[in-house]
């Protein structure tokens, strides 16, 4: 067996009232005494900036914020950001947001730290050293980002979404108050918890941590499948079988909120670790190309992935249906087939796009889709199925079209 690691942020603070109960708590841990925060203008007029920032200052902590990040940002206004970060010279940055506001935070911490541009940076394990103290507030119950060790923003010359990844880029603390998520609105619900199921189902998919398929001399933050990022994975796709629905349906319901922010931090730990793989892949091209949120995008494509993935994961896929609490049928490749109608279900029930040809997607795209998403070698290998060539990826968005 070889052996497998297991990594987080820092410290994690989870509940009701978190943030105004442990920030402080946390700036005084860091030492932080001037903080730059990285937010949007809906959060602002939803008045979470302001429950963030008054333990701030009840901790003597002062604070500058950027409240103009927008969804899937691209690298001009990351740059934007970082300027004003650096007119700022905070000791701390504190990402408070969806994930597109934390991987912002995490970039801007990244490059006061180490300069460049944030363009100098996408891959794995690139980033030289630590970078100045994060702190991350989701938002959303969806990307994990909070605990995970990668930040996403759009390269807009090459149509393309580009990720960070590396250890140093993991919060030293991770915020999360399921309070934070009641004012997201049934598609930010809905599209942020089917990218925590998307991770969760890679991470407990992904291919063996024993034969995973790392090169000699390279380095990855992904290790595949291992026993403790199952558990965690498990427990994710178990919450998010009995509370998106809910937390879509009726945005108040806090058991549900309560159930699918954890459902996303554990999504989280999961897939940081064990990785994510070729639905990712395969979604950063058609998000680079087309308006749909990075959420809306895996969940159209995970069932056609899983399909693809089936020949070698028949076991792992029915007991994805266990979790999700609602297979039938006799026999392994029943079960396995009935949960990932499940998930079609799932997926029609919160309003998903089932067809990438409804979100403007022509066929002539589909096979530079695929020369894109063949070429992120880092996720290629997290799949339990190799893709051997372009052409098999080009069918998956076929039948996705
Ligand atoms: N770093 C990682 O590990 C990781 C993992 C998965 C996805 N991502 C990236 O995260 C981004 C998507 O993040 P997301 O799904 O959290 O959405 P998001 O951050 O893009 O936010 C979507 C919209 O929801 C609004 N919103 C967020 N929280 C709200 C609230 N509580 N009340 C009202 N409105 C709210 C935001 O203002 C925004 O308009 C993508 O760029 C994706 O690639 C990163
Ligand atoms: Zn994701």
């Amino acid at each position: 067996m070889r052996t497998w690691s297991f990594s987080s942020a820092g410290t994690l603070f989870f509940g009701r009232h978190a943030v105004r109960h442990h920030l402080g708590d946390a700036c005084n841990r860091l030492k932080a005494k001037r903080a730059f925060i990285v937010t949007d203008a809906i959060l602002v007029k939803a008045g979470l900036l302001a429950q963030t920032t008054e333990p701030l200052a009840a901790a003597g902590v002062s604070f500058e914020a950027f409240d103009r990040i927008t969804p899937e940002p691209g690298v001009e206004l990351v740059r934007e950001c970082v300027a004003a970060a650096r007119a700022c010279k905070p000791d701390v940055v504190i990402g408070l947001g969806g994930g597109s506001n934390i991987d912002t935070a995490k970039l801007v911490a990244m490059v006061l730290a180490h300069g460049g541009d944030p363009l100098d940076y996408p891959g794995d394990c690139r980033v030289p050293g630590p970078v100045v103290p994060l702190i991350c507030i989701p938002t959303t119950a969806g990307t994990g980002s909070e605990v995970s060790p990668a930040a996403v923003f759009t390269d807009t010359a090459n149509h393309i979404k580009v990720s960070c990844l590396s250890p140093f880029l993991r919060p030293n603390f991770a915020i999360v108050d399921p309070l934070f998520t009641v004012t997201c609105p049934p598609k930010v619900t809905a599209d942020s918890g089917i990218d925590a199921l998307t991770h969760a189902v890679e991470a407990f998919s992904a291919v063996d941590n024993d034969a995973f398929p790392l090169p000699s001399g390279e380095k990855s933050v992904y290790q595949g499948k291992n026993p403790m990022a199952d558990m965690m994975a498990g427990e994710a796709i178990r919450l998010v079988g009995r509370f998106l629905r809910r937390a879509v349906k009726d945005g108040s319901d806090l058991e549900a909120r309560d159930g699918m922010a954890l459902a996303a931090t554990l999504g989280g730990l999961a897939f940081s670790n064990a990785g994510v793989a070729l639905v990712h892949a395969m979604e950063y091209p058609v998000g680079g190309a087309v308006h749909v949120s990075h959420g809306a995008g895996n969940g159209l494509l995970l069932p056609y992935v899983m399909r693809f993935n089936l020949p070698q994961r028949v076991d792992q896929t029915a007991q994805i249906g266990v979790f999700l609490g609602r297979i039938e049928g006799n026999g392994l490749g029943e079960l396995a087939d009935s949960a990932i109608r499940e998930i079609e279900q799932l997926r029609r029930d919160i309003g998903i796009p089932t067809r990438l040809r409804d979100l403007g997607v022509t066929e002539e795209m589909l096979p530079g889709f695929a020369a894109k998403a063949f070429a992120i070698k880092r996720l290629m290998r997290v799949n339990p199925r190799m893709p051997q060539n372009e052409g098999e990826i080009l069918d998956i968005y076929k039948a996705a079209w």
